[in-house]
């Protein structure tokens, strides 16, 4: 089994490689490509990667190259992890919008507008490289907007699944706050990628006992503080948002904020300088302490378990991935992109049911999926007044003036990752 990530040269990759290699009986991989543009963070995070995988006693070979279509040539599967400007155009997206008295986030909002424009075309030139040297390989893209980016991708008839970490989170902190086993935490997960809530914490399955109630009446502090909201706000909803949605239920007070202190690409930035001096110490063989301030938390455990489905190698038997709704969600259009609990197999993702969505969430969720949807159109299209018709559907942002303001900024700063600006 071949294996290749793009944007192999992250940070991240150790966390990866660390699950690459206590479950590699789960996803047996002979050769894993690290693509990346950066050659000089590729040889440093390859270095630590090859480590790892000789400490752990792993048999695969670790490649690294700069080269996309060497990189993904044969690849079973091929992971997307890239950031197109790097953490200096993420500190933008989180900066220019708080001007305008809107939340400054890496994809929520108008910079996560920002992000999905510098992004698309990038992905879906890697996805037809993948295509061409192999049409059967599947794309996992962990790339953020992953569901705006996914979508982009399924419109344009790729093999792909979308991957976020949020649920895999809750799964294992649940897990522990009830003191069961964490494949014993069945998720009743609803949503978009980063606009989700868990509804029920099932016992052993879908059809399980529903712990949410024992959850949040025993442990309802600590699931509140870890979501950086007051208990009042799980307590009122009777289900667990995903700690995105601060920035809609407590948008202004996160705004005020925001403007206060340094920007998380800032802080991250700064863990990556550290980070990346330890990776080039020749003794570390293991992924370090301070990767665990990270916000990637079990993204390999997931990935792994998506990857082995994929591929045919068992896998869970439900996870929660981005995938077509197709119904599911029936106020939906067919072609958006969801954030459910899945079967996942050699053909791809098949969602579970769901049941009726409280209007509650359902409003959001479609609200939500209106401005995704004008805004892969301004991503694949551009042209300023798609931009601003994106930014005019968000419900976080909505006024005509901002919207107009916004459109502005975003375009004054994107332009040299945006072809038609
Ligand atoms: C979570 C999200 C990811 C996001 C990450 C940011 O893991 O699910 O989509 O990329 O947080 O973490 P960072 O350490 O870069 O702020
Ligand atoms: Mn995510």
């Amino acid at each position: 089994m071949k294996l290749a990530v793009v944007g192999g040269g992250s940070t991240y990759t150790p966390e990866l490689i660390d699950g690459f290699a206590r479950l590699r009986d789960t996803l047996p991989i002979e050769e894993l490509v690290l693509v990346d543009p950066a050659a000089d963070r590729l040889e440093l995070v390859g270095g630590l990667a090859r480590r790892i995988f000789a400490k752990q006693g792993h048999p695969g070979r670790i490649v690294t190259t700069s080269d996309v279509d060497a990189g993904v040539a044969d690849a079973d599967a091929v992971l997307l992890q890239l950031r197109v400007g790097g953490q200096a155009a993420r500190n933008q997206d989180e900066t220019w919008p708080l001007e305008c008295g809107c939340v400054g986030q890496e994809t929520t909002g108008a910079g996560g507008l920002a992000k999905a424009l510098r992004t698309v075309p990038v992905v879906l030139d890697i996805a037809e490289r993948v295509r061409r040297t192999n049409p059967n390989a599947w794309i996992i893209d962990f790339t953020n907007p992953v569901g705006i980016v996914t979508r982009a991708l399924l419109q344009a008839g790729h093999k792909a699944v979308g991957l976020c970490n949020v649920a895999i989170g809750f799964q294992r902190k649940f897990a522990k706050l009830l003191d069961v086993a964490p494949g014993d935490v069945h998720l009743d997960h609803v949503g978009l990628n980063h606009l989700t809530w868990e509804t029920g914490v099932r016992l052993g399955g879908p059809g399980g006992d529903d712990l949410l109630p024992k959850l949040l009446a025993e442990h309802g502090d600590a699931v509140a503080a870890d979501l950086r909201m007051p208990r009042e706000i799980v307590d009122r909803l009777g289900v667990v948002p995903s700690y995105y949605l601060r920035y809609f239920y407590q948008h202004d007070a996160v705004v005020e904020e925001l403007k206060t202190k340094p920007s998380r690409a800032a802080e991250v930035a700064e863990m990556e300088r550290e980070l990346l001096k330890m990776y080039g110490d020749p003794t570390l063989d293991e992924k370090p302490e301070l990767l665990a301030k990270r916000g990637g938390a079990f993204y390999s455990e997931a990935a792994v378990d998506l990857a082995a489905s994929l591929l045919g190698n068992g896998g869970s038997p439900y996870q929660v991935v981005n995938t077509v709704n197709n119904g599911t969600l029936p106020f939906l259009p067919d072609d958006a992109v969801i954030e459910v609990q899945a079967t996942v197999d050699g053909k791809g993702a098949k969602p579970l049911s769901v049941p009726k969505l409280d209007p509650l969430y359902a409003g959001l969720i479609a609200n939500v999926t209106g401005y995704e949807d004008l805004a892969l159109q301004a991503a694949l299209h551009g042209g300023r007044d798609r931009v601003f018709k994106a930014l005019l559907a968000h419900p976080l942002v909505g006024q005509y003036t901002y919207a107009e303001q916004l459109t502005d900024r975003l375009i004054a700063h994107n332009r040299e990752h945006l072809a038609w600006a």
